[in-house]
């Protein structure tokens, strides 16, 4: 019995490793290793998942890091784990709330005062909320559209005379893919009318995915010739903790499992597009594209010029940027 279970399960599993390291392959990797002390970079949501192993890649290369984490514990245990295997560059723990904009405010004006350059933001903190939930924010604002969205738009733009000031600087502004099934309602921006989902998938997420890619396209466009790239990255399907609110049944995880094996990269494997784009000196003469596995990716979604244009007004308006006009 035991010896025809081996028959049946064995190959099954070569055949997964295999099929595993040849998706590995195609994922790609930031080949850029080069040395990159006296370089500053601002990390949001830098304790966890993606952000902590681009951390992670950022030091080991010797930069500088700024980590804007809403709890400072979880930041200093970042830095903890960093530190036991990696003893270069320097990570510096920032308190940033992306759900409540005079957090934002504060924390920009320290990062104003602190440090003289800023070569690379990486706008990665998000959140993914259950479709049955509808989380506000103190601000009133849904959770997706203020953290993923509306709060790295003010953040950016309280920073952006200093990153214009360091040139050559990026921004790199982490989407997904799911932004394909995003769609931008002037009449109902926030979801305050409630959202129909046509999949699984919380479209408020997939909407703040899909602000992130006009907000990011908008920016490489009013950032042209200044020195200052834009990138988008979609990280692809990574195991960390954005889906941790969602509850899934012991029978999911058992069918989820060879899906999981085959399409899942690691946190390390998910940070590859992100380092490229803010690192690789192969990039320094592009802005305003979309990356996933480490090259171009050219989505299915058709942007309108003017709806970028109108969410860039009416997001000034909401942060009360007066100087974005
Ligand atoms: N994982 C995927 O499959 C996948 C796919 C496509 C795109 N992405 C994108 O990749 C980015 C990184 O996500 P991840 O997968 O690495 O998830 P993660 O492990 O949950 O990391 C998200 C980070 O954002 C932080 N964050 C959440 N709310 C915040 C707030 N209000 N203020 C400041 N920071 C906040 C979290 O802080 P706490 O630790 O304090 O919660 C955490 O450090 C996100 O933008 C996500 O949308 C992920």
């Amino acid at each position: 019995m035991m010896v025809s279970l081996c028959y049946i399960f064995l190959p099954i599993v070569v055949i997964i490793g295999l099929l595993r390291k040849c998706r590995e392959h195609s994922w790609g990797r930031c080949k850029d290793t080069s040395d990159l002390q006296d370089r500053v970079f601002l990390v949001t949501g830098a304790n966890s998942g993606i952000g902590k192993a681009t951390v992670r890649e950022l030091v080991r290369r010797r930069a500088k890091v700024i980590m804007a984490c809403r709890d400072m514990d979880r930041a200093r245990n970042c830095i903890a784990e960093i530190r036991k295997k990696i003893s270069t560059g320097e990570m510096i723990p920032m308190e940033l709330d992306l759900a409540c904009l005079p957090s934002i405010y504060k924390f920009a004006q320290r990062v104003l005062r602190d440090f003289p350059e800023i070569h690379g933001l990486i706008n990665n903190a998000g959140v993914y909320e259950p479709l049955k939930n509808r989380t506000l924010t103190k601000d009133g604002y849904d959770v997706h559209f203020a953290v993923n969205y509306l709060g790295h738009f003010f953040l950016t733009n309280l920073l952006l005379d200093k990153m214009k000031a360091s040139v050559p600087s990026r921004i790199v502004v982490v989407t997904s893919k799911l932004m394909e099934s995003g769609v931008i309602d002037f009449s109902n921006l926030n979801g305050e009318k409630g959202l129909t989902a046509k999949g699984r998938m919380n479209p408020a997420y997939c909407n703040s995915k899909l602000a992130n890619v006009y907000f990011a396209t908008e920016l490489a466009k009013r950032l042209a010739n200044t020195g200052v790239n834009v990138y988008m990255v979609c990280p692809g399907f990574t195991y960390t903790g954005l889906f941790r609110d969602v509850k899934r049944s012991w029978f999911h995880y058992i069918i989820f499992s060879p899906v999981a094996l085959l399409f899942l990269r690691t946190a390390h494997q998910g940070a590859q597009t992100v380092l490229h784009c803010a690192t690789d000196a192969s990039l320094a003469n592009e802005s305003g594209l979309l990356y996933r596995d480490c090259k171009v990716y050219t989505s299915k979604k058709t942007l309108e010029p003017e709806v970028a244009e109108k969410l860039w007004k009416i997001s000034a308006t909401l942060t009360d940027l007066k100087y974005a006009k």
